[in-house]
């Protein structure tokens, strides 16, 4: 996702600096490039020496070093996005009054880049009226200011002021990168089991965990959709805040969601795995062991996809096919029976690809019997290749 982005981490003075180790490698881990700059006060909390190793650039400390002086304004200019974090309240300071004393806040202040923060300090400073100021000051002169988590503090204390974890900067930051290949389309998205239920302690689910679903979303939101994801009760959910989840349970509450929502989306990727059938009655008590042999008596759901594909109208319809066996045969059947425009092949039969795997290996039928093979990809991959695939035809 950021492959060739270039991005200045700056460090400045206090003890979360130390997490910056693994925002630096979760940084490189998805193709960035990282250069490191840091305060003095930053270099007693974590070693520049660390971060230059993981960074394979120098750690620069210094301004009057090594003739930086001239070099602070091209490092500002070099990066995509600046990244001050953690933000200390002395180095907020100076940036919201345009101190220019150390080598940080030179580059801050010569940086073409749009610069984003991540604040951390005691809960009493971050309260103080003098540092909301200069938080207030530091919005205003168009910076990104991260939120500050709520938690255990290095004073010992518990509260507000905590920097966010290097997972959240680093949500923030691919959301900065969002791409527009999908601007302006609104996705809607199914994902998860559904629990048909029997009693009030017993119900019928499949093993969906929500991965696909979950990295389907999340790849079109990076590709600029506006995503809702409508999910049953699955073990994996988007982490960014802006994709709308609606939570439901059976697959009655997800067909109702859906048919409310289909008429204001422009692409509907139907990823659940949905009960195909639940039963006829909800026991309202616990049902009791009597019998040697206990029917069950079900009915079959209502198909989402099927109904989604008739009355879909300018509107693109994926819908997938989870098979055992004759997979190409059965996920043709399904494209020409539910009027879907693609249908994602996933076959049990392959290895990696399925239910609760990291892993998927997929084929996208479409209507004019193209089939286009992914090969064994991350879920995340198989993500934005559907989504690349749907892109082309758009
Ligand atoms: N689907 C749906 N509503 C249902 C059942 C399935 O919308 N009640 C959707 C799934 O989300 C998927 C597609 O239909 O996109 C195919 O689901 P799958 O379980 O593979 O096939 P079924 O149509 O249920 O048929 P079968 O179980 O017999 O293979």
């Amino acid at each position: 996702m950021l492959e060739g982005k270039k991005i200045l981490i700056a460090i400045s003075g206090s003890i979360a600096a130390y997490k910056i180790i693994s925002l630096t490698r979760l940084l490189i881990k998805e193709g960035a490039e990282v250069k490191i700059v840091m305060t003095e006060a930053a270099s007693k909390f974590v070693s520049p020496l660390v971060l230059s190793t993981l960074s394979n650039n120098k750690v620069i400390i210094d301004l009057f070093k090594e003739d930086l002086w001239a070099n602070h304004v091209m490092l500002g200019r070099w990066a995509d996005l600046m990244v001050i974090a953690p933000l200390s309240c002395n180095t907020l300071a100076k940036m919201a009054h345009g101190f220019c004393d150390n080598l940080l806040v030179s580059v801050y202040l010569s940086a073409t880049c749009k610069v984003m923060c991540a604040p951390a300090m005691d809960e009493d400073m971050w309260h103080h009226p003098t540092t909301q100021q200069n938080i207030a000051t530091v919005k205003n002169n168009g910076n990104i200011v991260l939120d500050v988590a709520n938690g255990d503090l290095a004073s010992g204390l518990k509260g507000e002021g905590r920097m966010l974890e290097p997972e959240e900067i680093l949500l923030s930051i691919k959301s900065f990168f969002r791409k527009d290949n999908f601007k302006g389309k609104r996705v809607l998205i199914t994902s998860g089991p559904t629990y048909e239920v029997i009693d009030p302690v017993r119900f019928i689910a499949n093993h969906s965990t929500g991965k696909m679903g979950t990295a389907l979303a999340e790849a079109f939101y990076l590709l600029g959709a506006e995503v809702t994801l409508i999910s049953g009760p699955a073990k994996v959910l988007p982490q960014y805040k802006e994709i709308s989840i609606l939570p439901v349970v059976s697959a009655e509450e997800m067909y109702d969601s859906c048919l409310d929502n289909f008429s204001k989306c422009d692409i509907a990727i139907l990823a659940a795995a949905v009960a195909d059938y639940t039963p006829i009655e909800k026991a309202t008590q616990k049902i009791k062991k009597k019998e040697a042999i206990f029917d069950l008596k079900l009915k079959k759901t209502k198909d989402i996809l099927k109904e989604l594909g008739k009355q879909k109208k300018n509107q693109i319809v994926v819908g997938f096919a989870l098979e055992t066996n004759n997979a190409m045969t059965n996920a043709e059947t399904k494209l020409v029976e539910k009027n879907a425009d693609y249908i994602v092949l996933n076959s049990m039969e392959d290895t990696g690809a399925g239910f609760g795997f990291d892993t998927n290996s997929v084929i996208v039928l479409d209507k004019n019997g193209d089939k286009n093979e992914s090969g064994l990809l991350s879920k995340e991959d198989a993500a934005y290749f559907i989504a690349s695939i749907i892109e082309k035809k758009m």
